[in-house]
């Protein structure tokens, strides 16, 4: 299973904690008659609240493990995704800090709550929902006619390893099939079909999975023609 997939799993049961979480307060704070007694609502709450916080620690620690192999590479989503989660974060520490020590600010809480749940649902969609709404249109997507690259430029392979060394080999395999962060790129282009969009083999596909990448590889826009003349020369012999 990929881990953006195990992520995007984790997150659904992270966003469903923090709406369980804020629909008990929801009820706590309601004037009205409830069936449920508080007490079983704050221990629900509390309850929650932790699965939360858990799955925020696992989740933002694959986030950040991705982060350190992708290096400066991430797209704008991404970036916008972290300064979220990062600001998610914040609120949270801070209301805990108020729940537990400094209780004058109570009545800031449920505001900050309110808060917190609103940018898990951002943090949420800017990539589970990005990652799940890809994948359903990468697969009604038409498979393209291969069209040959119209220059080509002559590849240095020995430039190319050593790119690939420092780009890509902290989430591909060069020298075997089975998958690391992202497939392995043996044989890759002497297959008919690329390993995760399913798109065919060739040139051009491969240069767009650099440029615009499918799904959740980050992308490498400042490679030069001849860098990537380099790498494609370098692929090739795989
Ligand atoms: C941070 C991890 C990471 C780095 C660095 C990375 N990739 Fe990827 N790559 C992936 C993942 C993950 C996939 C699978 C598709 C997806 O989920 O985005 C992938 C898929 C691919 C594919 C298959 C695309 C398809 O359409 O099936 C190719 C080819 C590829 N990468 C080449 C490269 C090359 C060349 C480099 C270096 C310049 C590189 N990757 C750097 C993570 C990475």
């Amino acid at each position: 299973m990929s881990l953006f997939l195990i992520k995007s799993i984790l997150s659904t049961f992270f966003f469903l904690s923090g709406l369980i979480a804020l629909l008990c307060m929801f009820i706590l704070m309601g004037k009205t008659e409830r069936k449920i007694s508080s007490n079983l609502l704050r221990k629900l709450h509390k309850s929650s609240g932790f699965v939360f916080t858990a799955l925020l620690f696992v989740i933002s620690y694959i986030c950040i493990k991705y982060w350190a192999m992708a290096g400066d590479q991430l797209s704008t989503r991404a970036d916008l995704h972290a300064v979220l989660a990062l600001a998610l974060f914040i609120v949270f520490l801070l209301k805990i800090l108020i729940v537990r020590f400094f209780k004058q600010f109570l009545k800031f809480v449920p505001v900050m709550g309110m808060t917190v749940f609103a940018l898990s649902f951002i943090v949420f969609c800017t990539s589970a929902g990005f990652f799940f709404l890809r994948s359903l249109s990468a697969k009604s997507e038409t498979p393209e006619i291969s069209i040959p690259s119209q220059v080509k430029l002559q590849g240095n392979i020995e430039k190319g390893a050593a790119l690939f060394k420092s780009l890509c080999s902290s989430c591909h395999h060069a020298d075997k099939e089975e998958r690391k962060l992202g497939p392995g790129l043996k044989n890759i282009l002497k297959k008919e079909k690329l390993p995760s969009s399913g798109r065919p083999v060739n040139i051009e596909n491969i240069r767009r999975q650099l440029r615009t990448p499918f799904l959740t590889m980050p992308s490498f826009k400042s490679l030069s023609d001849r860098e990537l003349a380099d790498l494609l020369a370098y692929l090739e012999i795989l």
